[in-house]
């Protein structure tokens, strides 16, 4: 693909527990162009943020990358030196919003001074012209840029969440990754983070990979999904068809959780059952405990990713040609 930002292959992600290694990202694999918004779906558990720490090959121990590749204009991000990463890739051409960000602001640090310390580390930018930048960032996300000065209890959940996304726009990337930007926040104030990241997103051109367990959020974003399960992708594709045309029962099962009116994450109905527990899944596919319409062969063989549609990928085996 001409236009292709991020290609990721094959990447696992295992964290060596003393109960055991847990499989938290197993096998994973996605395109991302440039400019595209890709939104990364499943219930809590599944690996979306392992995922996304494992995109900046910035994965907590004891957790580490064991197999595939992250592709970055032809580097691969997964073999990368912690040095390199720093010098060429985080915050200059991938950053993130961590989930919970806003309430990890440091409280003794002013606002102004949190969001200049990546430009002055990572980019050697001076202390005077980092300010400037400052100021630029904080009208950028819709903030007052007298906020600089403030100390982060002074301000609201809003607008603590626009300032972690200032931080993240502060050098310029082509890609941010938003790990449940808008989990903690009241309904209104998700909908304005909501806008602001489209906003942004059309005004600086950027890929942004939008990770929550809200499919009503990716609605309004996003123009890819993918979506995981224990550690897979089960499903992956053009946003408008997955929406109209699921094909995973999972992916349907998600969409059926979709309240109508969007309200609290605990007034979702969720699917019967639990995710299987990493460290030991079930053999074959993942979902079949949960699946209304399991085989014989779910419970026995992994089924394969099966391209269903222009760039739709659904691993189940109903779609299987046998
Ligand atoms: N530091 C860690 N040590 C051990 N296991 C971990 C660690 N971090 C995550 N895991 C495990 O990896 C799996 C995936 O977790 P991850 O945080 O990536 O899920 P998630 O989809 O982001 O969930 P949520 O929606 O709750 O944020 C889970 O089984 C989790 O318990
Ligand atoms: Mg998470």
């Amino acid at each position: 693909m001409a236009d292709e930002l991020l290609r990721v292959e094959n990447l696992k992600t295992y964290f060596y527990t003393l109960r055991g290694v847990v499989k938290a990202v197993d096998n994973v694999s996605f395109t991302l162009r440039k400019g595209e918004v890709m939104g990364l779906a499943g219930e809590s558990g599944c690996g979306k943020s392992t995922t996304a720490y494992s995109l900046i090959n910035l994965v907590p121990p004891p957790g580490r990358i064991v197999g595939g590749h992250v592709y970055l204009d032809g580097m691969d991000l997964a073999q990368m030196s912690e040095h390199e990463l720093r010098r060429k890739v985080r915050w200059k051409r991938i950053s993130m919003v961590f989930q919970g960000a806003m309430n990890a602001l440091t409280p003794v640090y002013t606002v102004g001074y949190q969001i200049a310390e990546p430009m002055i580390y990572h980019a050697g930018m001076d202390k005077q012209k980092a300010m400037e930048r400052v100021e630029e960032l904080l009208s950028l996300v819709g903030l007052d840029p007298g906020i600089a000065k403030r100390y982060p209890h002074e301000l609201s959940g809003g607008q603590k969440q626009r300032v972690v996304i200032a931080m993240a726009l502060a050098l310029n990337p082509d890609l941010v990754i938003a790990d449940e930007p808008t989990t903690a926040l009241d309904v209104v104030v998700q909908a304005q983070i909501l806008n602001l990241l489209k906003e942004l997103q059309r005004k600086l051109k950027m890929s942004i990979i939008l990770i929550t367990h809200d499919l009503s959020i990716i609605a309004e974003l996003a123009d890819k999904v993918a979506v995981m399960y224990a550690g897979k992708i089960v499903e992956w594709g053009p946003a408008d068809v997955i929406f109209t045309e699921p094909k995973h029962p999972y992916t349907q099962a998600l969409l059926r959780a979709i309240p109508r009116l969007r309200g609290p994450i605990d007034k979702l109905i969720w699917i019967p059952g639990t995710p299987p527990d990493l460290v030991a899944p079930p053999p074959g596919c993942r979902f079949y405990p949960r699946c209304t319409k399991v085989m014989d062969i779910c419970r026995r063989e992994e089924p394969p990713m099966i391209e269903i549609g222009k760039e739709h990928y659904v691993s189940c085996w109903l779609y299987a040609k046998r």
